[in-house]
């Protein structure tokens, strides 16, 4: 089930940013922190944060929120996946992601550590707006597979984030660092456990 972010959406979540652990739709996320002093809750919103993943069926997407940013942490469902390998790289700005931002330890096609399971920033790399889901295949035109729509200036994203020519957004959505252990997703953590 997805969930389209706008912009007075990502407004919210920055305003929430002093507070770790922040969900913004339908997770199970465990606060880092629950009482803490103002410098403490300075340091904390830049903490990592994490995220219980059990429960994500195919095709959902979780927001979470981490440095004051929208994380989506979504899990593809099998034709999403395949949907990737479909997609000529002429068709991309930067099919292998060499000039996006991304840890090395991803896939550089599917963009992730685990084939279903995307974690990206739903912030726009043009200027900044939040894309909304446009998961149904055919949504925007006849050869959509399904992906992101960024509403500002037309930027089209695939399902791991990768931005179609002819946007105005340069790069691909940012995949934050992130470590899977099992049921637990930590953003913020390299998968060697080091802090990002
Ligand atoms: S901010 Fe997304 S296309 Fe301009």
């Amino acid at each position: 089930m997805s969930e389209p972010i706008n912009k007075s959406r990502r407004r919210a979540a920055i305003a929430t940013a002093a507070v770790p652990g922040v969900v913004l739709g339908g997770a199970i996320v465990a606060p880092l922190v629950t009482s803490m002093t103002p410098s403490e809750r300075a340091k904390a919103a830049g903490a990592p944060v994490e995220v219980d993943i059990s429960n994500i069926k195919p095709g959902e997407k979780l927001n979470v929120e981490w440095r004051g940013k929208v994380v989506w942490v979504m899990k593809r469902t099998p034709e999403q996946i395949a949907s990737l390998g479909t997609i000529p790289a002429s068709q991309l700005i930067d099919a292998d992601s060499k000039g996006s931002e991304q840890p090395g330890y991803v896939d550089k096609k599917t963009r992730s550590i685990t084939p279903d399971l995307v974690v990206m920033e739903g912030v726009c790399t043009h200027l900044g707006c939040s894309p909304v889901a446009k998961l149904t295949p055919g949504e925007l035109g006849n050869d959509w597979q399904g992906g992101f729509y960024c509403p500002c200036h037309g930027s089209k994203f695939d399902v791991a984030g990768r931005v179609f020519t002819g946007s105005p957004a340069p790069k691909n959505l940012a995949v934050p660092p992130h470590k899977i252990d099992g049921t637990r997703l930590v953003i913020g953590l390299s998968q060697d456990g080091k802090e990002a």
